[in-house]
């Protein structure tokens, strides 16, 4: 892999002054997002190396947006926000690969408003290429239509020093769960939907978002490729049916429209890409009727399992979720709805990473490695856990290593899967010795 070092990384250290936060995100081979919030936007430029770029976008409140173009794929960069002369934020990110590459990643959700664990400063030490955050960013529960109060929140989880450093070193891919976007379990109704989405759209470094026609983003669905995975994030809260309405064709978790533009990219991912990773947050495995992910949307499941199933994508397809507190594997022996499936046939993996920071709490399943997620005093005492997955591509085999981890980085006892692919994926059984517990 070829790396070109531009510029040594000292510390991303956060100046006293007019500079407030950073991040960075939508990060392909030749291009990212970095967004700062800053008291003088005006004033405000990023430093690449020999390169100055000004705001591509200033909001009201702020944030500044700077698109970083016609970059070199597989370098490190540093950028630095300057504000006049006074102040300074330094970030840094990873251009990814089109061709085979290897790579990691973390993966979460869940933790409490401006959680200041231990558990972030843990991923960042392992030095991941991105960090995918699976909604519940903070938890704020949020039902006015005021745009401030999003803003807030968004404040307040970057005045977290650990949260703050992971997010200036490791570039975001993120997409909302409930409390982020709304109350305890909001769907499409929530009257503050259009303060939620321009405060993302603002705040957030994302992937270009589908607009309707005042240029205001419908939702936040998003895909990106790192070599040659690809990545399909889905939005379950802004087109939601409530939950209380009958199962039909009439009720839906994505719309009508993204579920569509869901189908399409799975088709069209699948001609270049050896593995699709769907991070979709809520729990997919639920009993039809019940439960708080998918099974009371079992009309709708049932259309996108059996749409996976045709284009021969259940053995290319692995699942990333978050929503429930819980570390949990299921190796496809449990998840598949297809209504053609017969008894026995296998369905894609799917791995649930949460709570980042948030008391434990169990949903859905059975899943074949069981659920982690250690109850402290009842359940009264939070728990902090994440995913990690480590992808290696030689250019003929793709390998996936998926684990759940504890706040220390260590593996939660069975979570862990393995996935060898090549025109389709297979579960491969652990090296003894990491089977009993080792790393
Ligand atoms: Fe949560």
């Amino acid at each position: 892999m070829l790396t070109i070092l531009l510029v040594l990384m000292t510390s991303a250290a956060l100046a006293e002054g007019p500079a407030q936060w950073v991040w960075s995100g939508a990060v392909t081979s030749e291009s990212a997002v970095v967004k700062a919030k800053v008291d003088r936007p005006s004033e405000a430029r990023l430093v690449l190396g020999e390169r100055t770029f000004a705001p591509t976008h200033v909001s009201h409140s702020g944030v500044v947006t700077f698109r970083l173009r016609e970059l070199r794929p597989s370098t490190d960069y540093v950028y630095r926000v300057e504000v006049a002369d006074s102040s300074s934020l330094e970030g840094r990110f990873r251009t990814f690969v089109t061709g085979p590459t290897s790579f990691r990643f973390v993966f979460g959700s869940c933790a409490r408003t401006s959680s200041n664990s231990s558990v972030f400063e843990t991923m960042e030490s392992l030095d991941p290429l991105l960090f995918i955050h699976m909604g519940d960013f903070h938890y704020e529960n949020i039902g006015s239509n005021n745009v401030a109060d999003y803003r807030v929140a968004f404040d307040e989880v970057m005045e977290s020093e650990r949260q703050a450093s992971l997010y200036r070193s490791t570039p975001i891919a993120y997409v909302w769960d409930d409390h982020d976007y709304g109350p305890n379990d909001a769907d499409g109704t929530h009257p503050g939907k259009p303060a939620a989405l321009s405060a993302y759209d603002e705040t957030v470094p994302h992937y270009p978002l589908v607009r309707d026609e005042d240029e205001n983003p419908t939702d936040l669905r998003q895909a990106f490729s790192v070599g040659r995975v690809r990545f399909v994030m889905t939005d379950v809260r802004s087109h939601r049916t409530p939950d209380s309405e009958p199962d039909g064709p009439d009720k839906t978790m994505l719309g009508e429209s993204q579920r569509e533009w869901f189908l399409d990219e799975l088709e069209i991912s699948a001609r270049d890409h050896e593995v699709i990773v769907w991070v979709n947050v809520v729990p997919w495995i639920t009993e039809a009727g019940s439960g708080h992910g998918w099974g009371r949307y079992d009309w709708e499941r049932r259309v996108i399992a059996d749409r996976i199933r045709k284009l021969g994508l259940v053995e290319r397809l692995v699942m990333l979720s978050g929503d429930a507190h819980m570390v949990a594997i299921d190796d496809g022996t449990n998840s598949n709805f297809a209504t053609q499936a017969v008894s026995g046939e296998r369905g894609f993996p799917v791995v649930h990473a949460a709570p980042l920071d948030r008391y434990a709490r169990h949903k859905g399943g059975p899943y074949s490695h069981g659920k982690a997620a250690r109850r402290i005093l009842f359940g009264l005492i939070q728990i902090q856990q994440f995913g990690l997955a480590d992808i290696s591509d030689d250019g003929d085999v793709v390998e996936l290593r998926l684990t759940g981890r504890n706040k220390k980085g260590e593996l939660l006892h069975g979570m862990s899967l393995r996935l060898r692919c090549r025109n389709g994926c297979e579960v491969v059984p652990e090296p003894e010795g990491v089977a009993a517990g080792a790393q």
